[in-house]
């Protein structure tokens, strides 16, 4: 491998969320932290000299976005993703989330259901509720060990007034890379109850060897008519810290009203360093990426493998995407607090705990594979250990 996805970084003290944060949100400086999604690898090199370069520039003016920039994104949806984009559907946002709540602000009335998916990415509640909406939940269901859409849940909630959906695809957590089928069915009941769709696709670029993520904006016109897409290169090349995103929406009307808004906010404004850190990403960092999943996908293996070896009432859901593992602890019989006493107090490592993920996430851990090996045996050590005594 060219690039070593094992070396360890140290990242204490760099103003980490992730690492300089232990003693402050879990009470120990020492717990090993395999939490929020950012990952322990330097981005590719041609990232680190584009920003260098940008660096050296030395006036950080106001600034406008290339076209270079956009030609990068649809060059690499069109190469990874089969989907042709044009230039000029996209447009840039300083975070997901922020477009999430944007995009329920703009496309939902104060009152009004807004369907998600639980368990899911928690910030999909805060911008249902914080804007004022009701959060409309359509569990999934499981299903030979992995989750599946319950559609006649769904058509419920449709037929029963619900017009905006936040979809996530691929599915944070579960790691589901929702199929075809899946999608295209899902997509009837939208159109036949006209639903708008939210598509925050951030860990497309993550399907695990053997799975292709499918833009759900590419299914059709009809659904790319309905359907804005927010997409990033943050997580695909562990860039979070540059706070940059953009939405693809082929609606000019959705988009004109999602542009209207950033510059009421004076959220339009293009960032100084990061279109250069994603043209480069996209441009050169291909490589770099077929690894990663190399090692994130051999990382999961050997977590699974050391689960069912050491910690067998623990059964882990094999991600088709993302580099999240996400474990049904419910045999461990530990409620929310148990949990975190497990982690935080006896075990020393911090996942990210369940319930925050919706009802459904209860009793279940999110493990950040996103790592060098060596942290990630050592953390799955000490929480096996630290678990035996509620399995025996
Ligand atoms: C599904 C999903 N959406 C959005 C985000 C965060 O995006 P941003 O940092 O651009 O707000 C994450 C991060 O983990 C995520 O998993």
């Amino acid at each position: 491998m060219k690039y070593d996805f094992n070396r360890i970084i140290d990242r204490r003290n760099t103003r980490s969320y992730k690492w300089d944060q232990s003693e402050k949100l879990f009470g120990d400086k020492d717990i090993l932290p395999l939490w929020v999604a950012d990952m322990d690898f330097e981005s590719p090199p041609a990232v680190k000299e584009a920003i260098l370069r940008r660096v050296q520039e030395g006036i950080y003016g106001y600034s406008v976005t290339s076209d270079s920039y956009k030609s990068a994104i649809a060059g690499w949806y069109r190469r990874r993703h089969d989907w042709e984009i044009q230039k000029e559907w996209i447009t840039d946002s300083p975070g997901i989330v922020t477009s999430l709540s944007l995009s329920v602000e703009l496309f939902s009335n104060p009152g009004d259901q807004v369907i998600l998916q639980s368990p899911v990415y928690y910030p999909f509640y805060d911008v249902i509720r914080m804007n004022d909406r009701k959060v409309a939940s359509n569990p999934l269901k499981l299903e030979d060990g992995h989750y599946v859409m319950d559609y006649d849940q769904l058509e419920e909630l449709m037929s029963g007034g619900a017009k905006l959906m936040l979809l996530c695809n691929p599915h944070n957590p579960g790691g589901r890379v929702w199929g075809r089928e899946e999608l295209l069915r899902l997509g009837e009941l939208c159109l036949r109850y006209g639903v708008t769709v939210i598509s925050d696709e951030i860990h497309c670029d993550l399907a695990m060897p053997g799975h292709k993520h499918i833009p759900f904006a590419s299914l059709s016109e009809e659904l790319s008519d309905i359907t804005l897409t927010t997409l990033a290169a943050t997580k695909t090349f562990n860039l979070p810290g540059l706070q940059t995103s953009y939405i693809v929406a082929s609606n000019p009307e959705l988009r004109r009203k999602f542009e209207y808004k950033l510059k009421t906010l004076s959220l339009h404004m293009s960032a100084f360093f990061a279109p250069e850190a994603v043209e480069a990403a996209y441009n050169e960092g291909g490589e770099w990426l077929d690894q990663l999943i190399q090692h994130i996908s051999s990382n999961a293996e050997y977590a699974i493998g050391y689960l069912a070896e050491h910690l067998p009432q623990v059964k882990p859901m094999k991600p088709e995407a993302t580099y999240l593992l996400w474990m049904d602890c419910r045999e461990l019989g530990l409620d929310p607090e148990g949990l975190k006493k497990l982690m935080y107090r006896e075990a020393k490592v911090a996942f990210n705990e369940g319930s925050v993920f919706g009802t459904e996430g209860q009793g279940h851990l999110r493990i950040n594979l996103a790592c060098p090996r060596s942290i990630l045996a050592e953390a799955l050590e000490r929480f096996a250990q630290a678990a035996a005594p509620y399995v025996n």
